[in-house]
């Protein structure tokens, strides 16, 4: 059998040519959609189990726990499989707390995050025991009013915008001290104050919580920043507050989109080590998403047709940027476009999606053969931040969502019926 090498290295990542058929955990891709057809999203969930126990692996030597950032890619066989490889959750939403609750994980494991959470959201992470990472004084009032009225004592950690500037895309920088995240730390001092003042009586400060951005190159940032919480973390004990001990990090790490060399998880793990050498007082929290899920899912599409423009060469398939965002979003055609079947490159084409957008474009240079309509093509990396940002934009369906593991597939959330996307209506 002629196995072409992986494609990608930072992480696990299942996809890789066998005789000449890209495939997923050694699963033909042609043969894995034919059942349901394209577009389809494809997920090894081997290789998200593998990324996990990675992340859990690096960050072990220094006491980290990995909370998995639901947002990422949400699907219910995802959660199931990290969830009993002990993983906790990071969630954004109720809609992410209620699939949390439903794989039957543990909500004391589970962390909420957000500057908008609804008096109905915070509510749901109240009555069952979910810590909340607080974003500002008003939503600190608001969920001492729902912890009164229900009869409960919340955790909660204050999430500080350490005002650290990371080297990654702007839209993915959340750091910065322009970002909207979190409280700037002289803010977060006084709302210590507040605490020890009694302000919060139904309220348990439990410690500070960043999220420094996604994609995030090297670890010298998330250090810096680190740096910043443990300064709070100080104060906070200091002032009095008893099991201030807290440190969440968020997640970040990056995955290589081919080619390129990016830090493992073991790098950022040594470069955050010395800052908490001796502190096993402190609870270190991660939030991976895109490292975990990223890497290990692809999504399937057809060629629909060719279109033929002086000097280019343009393809037009049946996804776009309503099923898979981000190249249109960020404005980035990271994500590699490999076609199925291996051929050798024809030159650069111009991959678009049929939605009514100029922005709806993949690529304007992917490196492929000739295809003709009915050839299938895939993008890399599309486990993290695919599915989960899809839309019905134009009233389309939804693609399906398939997961691989132990060496064979099932559909995990079928394609969408297009009458019940109005069913509901009128
Ligand atoms: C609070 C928080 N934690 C974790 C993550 C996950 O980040 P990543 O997928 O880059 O690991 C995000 C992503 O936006 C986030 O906002």
């Amino acid at each position: 059998m002629d196995a072409s090498p992986t494609l990608s290295r930072a992480h696990t990542t299942p996809v890789r040519y066998i005789d000449g058929i890209l495939c997923l955990d050694g699963l033909p891709l042609d043969q894995v959609v034919a059942g349901v057809g394209t577009p389809a999203y494809v997920y090894s969930l081997d290789a998200m189990a593998a990324n996990l126990v990675r992340v859990q692996q690096a960050f072990a030597p220094i006491g980290g726990s990995v909370s998995y950032s639901v947002k990422a890619n949400s699907n219910q066989a995802v959660l199931a499989r990290l969830a009993a490889l002990g993983a906790g959750f990071d969630v954004v939403s109720g809609g992410e707390l209620s699939r949390v609750l439903d794989v039957g994980a543990d909500p004391a494991r589970t962390s909420f995050a957000g500057v908008g959470k609804t008096d109905e959201e915070l509510l749901l992470a109240v009555r069952h025991g979910v810590l909340v990472n607080v974003e500002s004084a008003d939503e600190l009032d608001a969920l001492q009013r729902t912890a009164a009225a229900m009869g409960r004592r919340v955790r909660v950690g204050l999430r500080i915008n350490p005002a650290v500037t990371v080297a990654t895309l702007a839209p993915m920088q959340t750091g910065s001290a322009r970002a909207k995240f979190g409280v700037p730390t002289d803010e977060a001092r006084e709302l210590v104050d507040a605490f020890v003042a009694g302000r919060y009586p139904d309220l348990e400060p439990v410690g500070v919580h960043m999220h420094v951005g996604s994609q995030v190159p090297e670890p010298g940032g998330m250090v810096r920043a680190t740096e910043v919480l443990l300064d709070v973390l100080e104060y906070g004990q200091q002032a009095g507050l008893a099991g201030f001990r807290r440190l969440d990090i968020g997640g970040g790490f990056p995955i290589d989109h081919g080619g390129e060399s990016v830090p493992g998880p073991e790098e950022f793990a040594a470069a955050l080590a010395p800052l908490l050498r001796g502190r096993d007082d402190l609870e270190l929290f991660l939030e991976p998403g895109r490292s975990i899920a990223g890497p290990a899912g692809v999504l399937v599409a057809r060629v629909l047709y060719r279109k033929h423009r002086p000097g280019r060469r343009m393809l037009v398939l049946d996804t776009g940027m309503h099923h898979f965002i981000r190249p249109a979003l960020y404005r980035t055609s990271v994500h590699r476009i490999l076609p199925v079947r291996e051929a050798p490159s024809a030159g650069p084409t111009e991959v678009v999606g049929p939605v009514c957008e100029s922005t709806d474009t993949f690529s304007e240079d992917a490196q492929l053969p000739d295809l003709v309509p009915g050839d299938l093509v895939a993008f890399l990396d599309a486990g993290a931040y695919g599915m989960v940002m899809a839309s019905n934009y134009n009233t389309n369906r939804r693609p399906p969502e398939i997961a691989v593991e132990g060496g064979s597939h099932r559909v995990v959330r079928p394609r969408e019926e297009w009458r019940d996307l109005y069913a509901s209506e009128g």
